[in-house]
C-alpha cells in the first residue's frame, strides 16, 4: 500500500481531506472494475480523491439482502489505493445516522422516487438520497461521481443537488460490462453460472431496441422485448424514456431502461439513444 488514509469518523475525515479540491466517489464497497472506472474518472478531478464505503442500510426495504450484501472490505483498500484514491471513508451506521435509522428527517425524492426502481423498491432512493446529501455533507466534495448502471438514481442525485441548492458538480460515467455486455455489478456475485448467462440477455435486449431508434418508440420496445421473450428473467420494466426519465420525444435523446430478477437478484441495466420520429 501506498499512502492512503482510512478515515472512520467524522474528524479523521474533516482532517484527511484536506484543504484542495475534493473528488468523491461513494459506494457501498465490493469494488468490481466498474468502480475502478469511477475512481479512475475521478481521480485527476480534485486534489484529494476520497471514496466512502458504506453500506446504507436505509436504502435496504424489509427482507432485501442488507445482511447479504458483500462485504470484501480489505480487497476494496487495496483496489482504491491502486486507483488512486486518497482517503477512504468508512463510517460506522452509528456516525451517519446519529439518532438511529428511523431518524424523523430524511430526504424526500419527490414524484420520480417511486416510478421504476422507486415502484418496486417503495423508500429505496429516500434513503439513497438521505445517505448522499450526508455524505456531501461529512465529505464536502467539489465533484462526485456516479455510475451511469443506476440511471434513476443518478438523474435524482442530481436533481436533489439542484433543489437544494448544494454545491456539487455531479458527474455520470459510463456503465463498464463484462465481455458479454452484462453490466457489472457488486450483486452479479449472486448469480449461479445458468442465471449468469441468462443475464446477458438485458444487454442484447436493449441493444436490440437502440438498433430500432431510427423506427420510433414503439419499434424499440418491440425489439427488445422479442430478445427477452422466452429467456427464463423475471422482467419488472422495459421502459423508454427521455434522458430526464420523462416521456421520450421523436428525434430526440433517449434512455431505455431495464430491470429483471435473475434468480436472486434484480438487475438493472440502461442505454442512451437518438430516437427517429419512427
Ligand atoms: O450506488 C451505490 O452504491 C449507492 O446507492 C450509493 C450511491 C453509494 C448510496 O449508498
Amino acid at each position: 500500500m501506498t499512502d492512503l488514509t482510512v478515515a472512520r469518523t467524522r474528524a479523521d475525515l474533516a482532517v484527511a481531506r484536506g484543504d484542495g479540491a475534493v473528488s468523491f466517489v461513494p459506494t457501498m464497497g465490493a469494488l468490481h472494475d466498474g468502480h475502478v472506472q469511477l475512481l479512475k474518472h475521478a481521480r485527476p478531478l480534485g486534489d484529494t480523491l476520497v471514496a466512502s464505503i458504506f453500506v446504507n442500510p436505509t436504502q435496504f426495504g424489509p427482507g432485501e439482502d442488507l445482511d447479504e450484501y458483500p462485504r470484501t472490505f480489505d480487497a476494496d483498500l487495496e483496489r482504491s489505493d491502486e486507483a488512486g484514491v486518497d482517503v477512504v471513508f468508512a463510517p460506522t451506521v452509528e456516525t451517519m445516522y446519529p439518532t438511529g435509522t428511523d431518524t424523523t428527517v430524511f430526504v424526500d425524492p419527490g414524484p420520480l422516487g417511486s416510478v421504476l426502481e422507486g415502484a418496486v423498491r417503495p423508500g429505496h432512493f429516500r434513503g439513497v438520497l438521505t445517505v448522499v446529501a450526508k455524505l456531501f455533507g461529512l465529505v464536502r466534495p467539489d465533484v462526485a461521481v456516479f455510475g451511469e448502471k443506476d440511471y434513476q438514481q443518478l438523474v435524482l442525485i442530481r436533481q436533489m443537488t439542484q433543489a437544494l441548492c448544494l454545491d456539487v458538480d455531479v458527474q455520470g460515467c459510463p456503465t463498464v460490462r463484462e465481455a458479454d455486455g452484462l453490466a457489472m455489478s457488486s450483486r452479479n456475485a449472486y448469480l449461479s453460472p445458468v442465471e449468469r448467462e441468462h443475464a446477458s440477455v438485458l444487454y442484447r435486449a436493449l441493444r436490440a431496441g437502440a438498433a430500432s431508434a431510427p423506427d420510433g418508440p414503439e419499434a424499440v420496445l418491440a425489439a427488445a422485448h422479442r430478445v427477452v421473450d422466452g429467456v427464463p428473467v423475471d422482467l419488472d420494466y422495459l421502459t423508454l424514456t427521455n434522458p430526464d426519465l420523462g416521456e421520450p420525444a421523436p428525434g430526440q435523446e433517449a434512455r431505455l431502461l431495464i430491470a429483471a430478477r435473475v434468480g436472486k437478484p434484480r438487475l438493472l441495466d440502461n442505454v442512451g439513444l437518438t430516437m427517429g420520429s419512427g
